[in-house]
């Protein structure tokens, strides 16, 4: 009888990016760096999510950041876990992060590389102490030829300039989730080897779906396309959709869109009238644009209800923006009612 095949080994992250450094050129040695320095630090962020109440990390910090928020302790520790994880590589000229007013710069005792970094260091902060799952969001963009001392001016490029962007959802399993520009692959978090291990390859987004998320209780806020959609929605069998549809909110964007890479979906953050100033509770930088370029790279859409979300040109580091993303079908149509609309 022949030996039995030895078992394939699996695939490491860090296998996976040199082997797309070596066939693709579609990274380079410091792109490759960056992703792993990146998912070093969501390991350890996952570690000190899984301690709970047993690692002082439940509760606020009794600080608020730039977005009015009170910040958690699990905010403000993830966003100093990434800063401390990627200051000394050498990648990158600076970061920025949901939890810091500015940009941070690359400490002058290092060197500085190509590129930007910006990310939701904590998203779902609002499930921490419910154990619900929570995630890291984040987007690598180049520095501007020429720029040696980059500002917030530098950030804001259009989501279509992303070079890397990707989460990692610290739920029942860790996974990291990452796209390239060419397609969308998964890693969990192998916790013996304290490695991540390909698990996923070229996630694709079914383009039709019978399940939407979008949190119900800001109805009354919403504009006349917005409510038109999921009225059709609520309608069901015999209503003008002709079937019915499920509905899930985790409030964690990450958890959300997780789940709608994985079996299709709609996930809609709407602008709504409660404060004009407030187009929409998601941000641009490191919310909207690193799902928005997952999603695509899967086969998904991703508006604003109104234009292309990669193509948005940003005016602020923290500005927020309507989100239409996941299923192409569902989001091209709910689109379409709002651009008709207008
Ligand atoms: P963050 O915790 O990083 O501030 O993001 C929370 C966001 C997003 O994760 C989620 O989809 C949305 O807030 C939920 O908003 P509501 O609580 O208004 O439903
Ligand atoms: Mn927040
Ligand atoms: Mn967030
Ligand atoms: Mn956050």
């Amino acid at each position: 009888t022949s030996p039995s095949p030895v078992s394939v080994k699996p695939v490491s992250l860090s296998r996976f990016l040199i082997e797309e450094q070596r066939s693709k050129g579609q990274i380079n040695a410091d792109l490759r760096l960056l992703i792993e320095v990146v998912a070093r630090a969501c390991k350890r962020i996952s570690i000190a999510v899984g301690k709970g109440a047993l690692g002082g990390v439940l509760g606020s910090a009794g600080t608020e950041n730039v977005q009015g928020e009170t910040q958690k302790k699990l905010d403000v520790l993830s966003n100093e876990i990434l800063l401390e994880a990627n200051e000394w590589g050498g990648h990158l000229a600076a970061l920025a992060s949901e939890e810091m007013d500015d940009p941070h710069p690359i400490p002058n005792r290092y060197p500085k590389g190509e590129y930007l970094l910006v990310f939701d260091p904590l998203d779902g902060s609002s499930n921490i102490d419910v154990n619900i799952s929570v995630g890291t969001i984040f987007s690598v963009l180049r520095c501007p030829e020429g720029v040696t001392e980059p500002d917030e001016q530098a950030f804001l490029q259009r989501g279509t300039r992303q070079v890397a962007a990707g989460y990692a959802v610290y739920g029942s399993s860790t996974v990291l989730v990452l796209t390239l520009g060419d397609g969308v692959h998964a890693f969990t978090l192998d916790r013996e080897q304290g490695g991540f291990v390909l698990t996923q390859s070229n996630l694709t987004i079914p383009e039709d779906t019978g399940e939407f998320a979008i949190n119900m209780s800001n109805i009354r806020h919403w504009e006349p396309p917005m409510r038109r959609y999921i009225d059709e929605l609520l309608a069901g069998k015999t209503g003008p959709r002709g079937r019915d549809f499920n509905m899930r909110w985790v409030a964690s964007m990450v958890a959300d869109v997780h789940r709608i890479l994985t079996r299709g979906g709609i996930f809609i953050y709407p602008r709504d009238l409660k404060d004009p100033s407030k187009p929409g509770k998601l941000r641009l930088m490191y919310e909207a644009n690193p799902m928005a370029f997952v999603v695509e790279q899967a086969g998904g859409a991703a508006t604003t209800g109104r234009a292309r979300i990669l193509d948005v040109k940003p005016e602020k580091l923290h500005q927020r923006v309507p989100v239409f993303l996941g299923s192409r079908n569902e989001v091209e149509r709910a689109t379409r009612y709002h651009t008709e609309a207008d």
